[in-house]
This record gives structure tokens, C-alpha cells and sequence, in this order.
């Protein structure tokens, strides 16, 4: 969701209902309503402003980094990220990014490089189960859980060969696994999958309620590329939908937890749906890993539910969690009915039981998580993945495999002022486990038993990972809350961080392993809280995060970090790694001293960065963006790039002054400023879209791309009339019924058959 201000419709959505005015239309910031930038790190960990003047040298983590970025490029095509027979096919002599840059648009199509073709391959509400008719596109379809779901988001390929089984080498055929992340709010904008745009007052109609829930989830669904052309397989035996009701496991040391016990599930065991799926990931045994990123919002609870709770400790985790008593659900399905699939958006403790069996107290403690599902096996129960966490998920990436090693996953929490994680395995890879049968066994092995840690940068350019486990004195003494056991720390992750002062950054968006060099890069989406003169929940610029500055988008002032950066870390010895800014999002025409750090140019500048995934064909870092900063001048887009390695580029120092008058430096670490032969814009979408998630053919020259939200803005007032919609695509390009805006996602190969980014 893009930062702006928007107009809020209070009825029926305030804590209490009938006291609240009728119709009252008020202007209220998007941090206070956008339900998809929850912001409740409100603890008092580090920003590193205090050690700021540290000046350790950094050389010694950074000597060693893989050449440059030719050679480290091609250095790396024999290395795979994720293993498991999925290795890189090799590399023609090309020159990559020799296309023409695209330049900024606010047009309303997807806009490529002349010598290549977009076309849109699977939109919101496209049949993919027996009993599902063709999209109308006019707000009375139906079955949304045998259809496309809506906010098309991650995604990834997983090859099929001739027998319809897992072929890693398979170009032509495959699946792809592709999350559902939300839907756009009612509160907020026209909503298009109802007839009228939807009811915005409480209580939410069943048949709406039923329509949001089903057209949230995964889809999976066969493509097939036959005469040439891509399409997808309406009917085939594989595909297959999970919806925010679909039963799923719960696995990891928080399986049959008390803080996971319900009505629906007693022993703890098992919830229903996964919710609000934002990165993706995919393991090096063939499955599919999605993040549940903004599933808080979700859930209601009322404005006496910390009494009734005996104020234990179950208040302070909710509120760390975004879910204060009297908070309202975004869409209200609580209100859906009194059936129990509804009543479980209320989170609040209804009911006697000591242990919360008869009722829903416990329920949004079964969302936050990483889960596994087996792509090529629709019979087999997903499983949430409770070691890798609970937060605001986003994407889950491999480090590199070595065999006898363990395994280690990268991820981050979207939120802002939240944290960077990793997991690493207890089990050591067994090369034999990338190509068994029982994929979820293999899960079970790799990612139910580790140590999950938290990044914590220095100023100088080095950090730490610090683990998150009751042996750590920080988390077993913490004092603002009273962790129990590993069950407690997989639940209330983000508090067993705060014990051990990670550090907050700019919203960790996804994140991405080069496959070059194992370096991780995390996108840092921007974050309104950092400020040089803090007050409230804000707080200063550090190294890792050094910029807090106004940006103009017409009139209005956007301060803070609004475009924000890509941080970059370099595994070092024990939990030590070393950093730097790789690039800093920012309009060309900024100042090149304290903004425009990495000197974008026309070609090449953007704001907040977002969905992240290298090529493992060409090695390209394709960086998207969810934007609403720079929207006056381009529409979201995505860029591709051939970065270097961590220590590339040099130390910058930030000189502040503050309000009173008194300096303030930062000092950070640039990456080596981009080129044009390193950084180059590719794609711009339509209007009022995100551009996010992208899977490719192990060839290269095929890539899936999802355009989420056109057209979000559209006004309720204007859903009968659409000349005023703020966008008509993919029907202006000619796809599917009606002139709705839908998200889709979009296959892009180029006209000479070459790979995509040569
Ligand atoms: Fe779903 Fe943080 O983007
Ligand atoms: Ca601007
Ligand atoms: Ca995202």
C-alpha cells in the first residue's frame, strides 16, 4: 500500500459503534489507517544515534569481497542459491542490460523496452477449478475460492515436465505458486469485486465477507507455453487454491502451544487460512515458502478486552502486535455473522474457559508466519513454519547450500522501525533431500529446529546476528515481558528483538541472496518515522538507515525517509557480517550530498523499493517498486541492476542541523554509485499499481510479473462510472470482460527469444 493521505470513512469502523457519528468523513494521515503499514515498535531499542561517533575500522570484514561486477557475475553462475537440481543454465556471451532504459510514465499500461512484449497471463477472478465461469468483471462474480484471488503479490515458478511431475529443467511448463496479499479496503476506494463497491459501514454483508475471505490466499495454477504463446490451464488437474479459511498445520516449537489453543483447535495444533501473503520464497526441496505480512489488521478486538483479559501478559504482546483493545478489522468480518468462521475475527476473550477453548483469544497468535506448501501436491496440508518467527513476513531467502552445512534463511519484518532476521537450521543439508518425494517431510527436517537471530548494525560498517532463545539472558530476563518458553519467542518474536536491542530499520520489505556471491540484500521501503528533530514514536538517522529529509510530491511534504534504500550485509565469522547502503531510492533532480546518495539519474531513479529477486539465469537484481512518493512524476516500476558487493563503494557522512541549531552527522556507507550498465529502469506498470513479485524460467527468457492494485484510488462514489475509474487495466489492453481495474500478473519474454534483461 502506498503512503498518502486518503479519506476515512469512521462509521462503523470506530471501537464503539454506536457512538460514533453517521457518515463522518474526516482527513486522517494513512499512518493512522493503512492497515498494510502497522507501526508498533514502540520499545526503546537502538537507532544507534548514541553510538554514532564509533569509528572501528570495518576493513577487515569487508576484505575479501567477490571482485567486481562482471566477474562477480559470472563468477557465480556455477553456484546455486537454492540448489537442489535447480542450478543456472549457462551463460551465452550477452550484454546484459543492453536494452533502452523506459522512462517514467503515468500512463495507464505496462510500459517495457522496445524489443520485448508484456502480455497479461492470469487477473483477478480468472477461473481455475471445475464450476467457475468466466469473469464478468462487474462486481457479481462469485467463487472466489476457484478463481484468481485479488493483490496478486510473490510468486514462484516450479517446472513441470511431460508426465506433469517436478522437472527442474522444464522451460515450456510449469507452475506457479502466487500469493493473494489482500484486497483494496473499503474504507479507502472503490471496491471493485462488488457490484455497488462494496458496504462500508458495519455489519458487513455475509455474502461480501465470504467473497474477501475466499480471494485472499496462494493460488497455484499450470502454465504452459504452446505456439509461442504463454497461457494459463483453465481446468487443469493441478491447480489449486488456499483461501484465509483453508485448515493448515501448525509446525515448529509453537505447535500445540497455549497461546495457540481456540475453539476450532483445542490442542493447538492447526488454525484456519493464511492471510495477507506479501514475499515469497522457495526452498531448495521444490516448495513453495510464503510470508504473512500484514495479518494484524485483520482482527478486532473490543475496547474492554484487556480487563477481561486479567490484563496478563497476552496485552502486552497484542499491543506489540498493532492490536490495542478497541482496535476495528479492516474489512469488519466479524460482523459477517454469528457462524464461527466469522466470529473468529474477534479476538477479543469472549469466553470462561481458562485456556481459551470456546472462543477466539488466542487467534491471531495463528498468524505471522512463514508457510510451506507443496506446489506440485494440492492434497498435502500446508504447515506454518513457527522456528522462522512471527512478524510482518515478507520474502524468505536461502543463503547459499552447502552440503554438511545447515541451512540459513533471511527475512524481514515490514513494519516500520522493525527488524532483520535470520534462521538457521539445526539439521545439515543433505544434497540427497532436494529431490525427495515427501517435500514436506523434508520441511519438517529443516525448518521446525534452529536458532532464529536479529540484526543489529554498527555505525562502522560491521553487525551482529544475536539469537533469540531462552539461553540468552536478554530474552529470559526480559522485563516488559515474561517469555516462557521457545514456543513464546516463535509467537511474540518481535518482543524477544526488543529484549536484545536489534535495530530498528525502514520497513524491511523483501530481501535477496545474490547468487554470485551470497551476499543478502534487503529492501528498506522508506519509513515517516525517522526524523533529525524526533518527537512521538520517532527517532534519528543511523548508519544503516542515515536519511531523514523532505521530499516534495506536489505541494505536499513527505518527510522522513519517503524514497528509501537497499541495504546490503556480508556474512562474516561466528555472528558477525559486515554492511552498506547499496542504493539509495531518490528523484534525480535531488541533492546528491544528503539524498540522491547513489546518483540516480533520469533512467535509473525510484522510490520505495519493495519486491527483490535475482535471476538466477543472468544474475540480474530486479528491484520493484510500491510507491507513493514519486507517483506525481511515474507510476510504480520495475528496475534491473548488476550490483557489486558489500565495501564497493566508501564512507559518506551526513551533516544534520537541527532544529536548534546543533549538528548532527551520520555516518554511512555508499555502495559504488550506478551506471548505466549497472542500473536501469525496465518496466513501468499502470496507474495506481504496485509492482511486485517475479519468478522466471530456469532459461531466463521468460519472466512473471504481478501488477497489484490498479486503479486502487478509484473513488467509491465512481465505481457506475468507468471514465472517472483511476485506471481500466488489463481491459485496456485488451484483457478479459468489463473495464474494472484488476491485478494480474503478466509474462514478459523479448521478440528476438533472448534472455529478459539483455
Ligand atoms: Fe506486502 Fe510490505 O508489502
Ligand atoms: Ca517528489
Ligand atoms: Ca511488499
Amino acid at each position: 500500500m502506498l503512503l498518502s493521505w486518503r479519506v476515512f470513512t469512521l462509521q462503523g469502523f470506530a471501537t464503539n459503534l454506536r457512538k460514533t457519528p453517521m457518515n463522518q468523513r474526516v482527513d486522517v494521515p494513512a499512518a493512522a489507517i493503512d492497515f498494510n503499514d502497522e507501526d508498533s515498535n514502540t520499545s526503546s531499542n537502538p537507532t544507534f544515534g548514541a553510538v554514532l561517533t564509533a569509528r572501528l575500522s570495518r576493513r577487515g570484514l569487508l576484505r575479501g569481497s567477490v571482485g567486481t561486477v562482471g566477474t562477480a557475475m559470472l563468477a557465480g553462475f556455477g553456484v546455486s542459491a537454492c540448489g537442489g537440481g535447480d542450478d543456472p543454465v549457462p551463460v551465452p556471451a550477452e550484454k546484459l542490460l543492453g536494452f533502452a532504459a523506459v522512462p517514467k510514465s503515468l500512463a495507464d499500461m505496462v510500459s517495457v523496452p522496445a524489443g520485448y512484449t508484456a502480455s497479461v497471463l492470469f487477473a483477478l477472478g480468472d477461473p481455475i477449478l471445475a464450476g467457475a465461469t468466466a469473469y464478468r468483471n462487474d462486481g457479481t462474480d462469485t467463487d472466489f475460492d476457484k478463481r484468481a484471488g485479488d493483490h496478486h503479490d510473490g510468486m514462484e515458478w516450479f517446472g513441470l515436465g511431460a508426465d506433469g511431475k517436478r522437472s527442474d529443467t522444464a522451460i515450456e511448463r510449469g507452475l506457479l505458486a502466487i500469493n493473494h496479499e489482500a484486497t483494496t479496503d473499503e474504507k479507502l476506494s472503490s471496491f471493485f469485486i462488488h457490484a455497488d463497491g462494496g458496504t462500508s459501514t458495519l455489519p458487513r454483508p455475509a455474502l461480501e465477507v465470504d467473497k474477501e475471505v475466499a480471494l485472499h490466499g496462494v493460488a497455484v495454477i499450470e502454465v504452459t507455453r504452446t505456439a509461442g504463446k504463454w497461457g494459463y490451464v483453465p481446468q487443469s488437474g493441478l491447480n489449486f487454491r488456499l483461501t484465509a479459511l483453508t485448515p493448515i498445520d501448525i509446525a515448529g516449537p509453537a505447535r500445540g502451544h497455549a497461546q495457540l489453543v481456540t475453539k476450532y483447535a483445542p490442542t493447538g495444533t492447526q488454525t484456519r487460512g493464511t492471510l495477507n501473503n506479501c514475499g515469497t520464497g522457495k526452498t531448495p526441496w521444490g516448495s513453495f515458502l510464503t510470508g504473512e505480512e500484514n495479518w494484524a489488521g485483520y482482527f478486532m478486538r473490543s475496547a474492554s478486552d484487556d480487563a477481561a483479559r486479567g490484563n496478563d501478559k497476552s496485552v502486552a504482546a497484542l499491543k506489540r502486535y498493532g492490536r490495542s483493545q478497541g482496535a476495528a478489522s479492516r474489512h469488519g468480518w466479524e460482523t459477517g455473522g454469528s457462524a464461527d468462521h466469522y466470529q473468529r475475527w474477534n479476538n477479543g476473550k469472549t469466553g470462561t474457559s481458562v485456556d481459551g477453548s470456546d472462543d477466539y483469544r488466542n487467534e491471531m497468535n495463528g498468524m505471522g508466519y512463514i508457510v510451506e506448501i507443496d506446489a506440485y501436491d494440492k492434497t498435502r496440508v500446508a504447515k506454518k513454519r513457527t522456528a522462522l518467527g512471527r512478524f510482518a513476513h515478507e520474502s524468505a531467502a536461502f543463503g547459499k547450500v552447502v552440503a554438511g552445512q545447515p541451512l540459513t534463511v533471511y527475512m524481514g519484518d515490514d513494519s516500520r522501525g522493525e527488524y532483520i532476521y535470520k534462521f538457521v537450521s539445526t539439521a545439515l543439508w543433505n544434497a540427497a533431500d532436494a529431490n525427495a518425494a515427501d517435500r514436506m517431510a523434508v520441511g519438517d527436517k529443516y525448518l521446525d529446529s534452529g536458532k532464529l537471530y536479529v540484526a543489529k548494525f554498527n555505525a562502522d560498517g560491521t553487525g551482529q546476528w544475536v539469537e533469540l532463545a531462552m539461553s540468552n539472558p536478554a530474552v529470559a530476563g526480559y522485563g516488559a515481558y515474561k517469555f516462557s518458553d521457545a514456543g513464546d519467542i516463535a509467537i511474540n518474536t518481535r518482543l524477544a528483538a526488543d529484549a536484545v536491542g536489534a535495530t530498528k530499520m525502514d520497513r524491511p520489505e523483501w530481501n535477496a541472496v545474490n547468487p554470485a556471491n551470497g551476499e543478502i540484500y534487503f529492501t528498506l521501503t522508506n519509513n515517516s518515522n525517522r526524523s533529525i528533530d524526533p518527537t512521538g514514536s520517532q527517532y534519528l538517522p543511523d548508519g544503516a538507515n542515515p536519511r531523514a529529509y523532505t521530499d516534495m510530491k506536489g505541494s505536499t511534504k513527505q518527510s522522513g525517509n519517503p524514497n528509501g534504500h537497499l541495504v546490503r550485509m556480508k556474512e562474516g565469522a561466528g555472528q558477525a557480517f559486515a554492511w552498506d547502503v547499496y542504493l539509495f531510492g531518490a528523484e534525480a533532480v535531488a541533492d546528491k550530498g544528503m539524498i540522491n546518495l547513489s546518483a540516480l539519474t533520469a533512467e535509473q531513479d525510484f522510490s520505495s523499493p519493495d519486491g527483490l529477486v535475482f535471476s538466477k539465469s543472468t544474475g540480474i537484481c530486479w528491484i520493484q517498486t510500491d510507491d507513493g512518493a514519486f507517483t506525481d512524476v511515474s507510476n510504480c516500476m520495475m528496475l534491473a541492476a548488476l550490483p557489486g558487493s558489500v565495501g564497493d563503494g566508501g564512507k559518506k557522512t551526513l551533516a544534520y542541523t537541527k532544529a536548534d541549531g546543533s549538528k548532527l552527522e551520520v555516518n554511512t556507507y555508499v555502495g559504488k554509485a550506478a551506471t548505466p550498465d549497472t542500473l536501469k529502469r525496465f518496466l513501468v506498470g499502470p496507474k495506481g499499481c504496485e509492482i511486485t513479485g517475479l519468478t522466471e524460467t530456469p532459461d531466463g527468457k521468460a519472466i512473471f510479473v504481478n501488477i497489484q492494485h490498479p486503479g486502487e484510488s478509484t473513488k467509491m462514489s465512481d465505481i457506475g462510472d468507468p471514465a472517472k475509474y483511476q485506471s481500466q487495466w488489463p481491459a485496456n489492453a485488451g484483457y478479459g470482460a468489463g473495464k474494472r481495474p484488476r491485478s494480474a500478473t503478466i509474462v514478459i519474454t523479448k521478440n528476438d527469444g533472448g534472455r529478459i534483461g539483455s
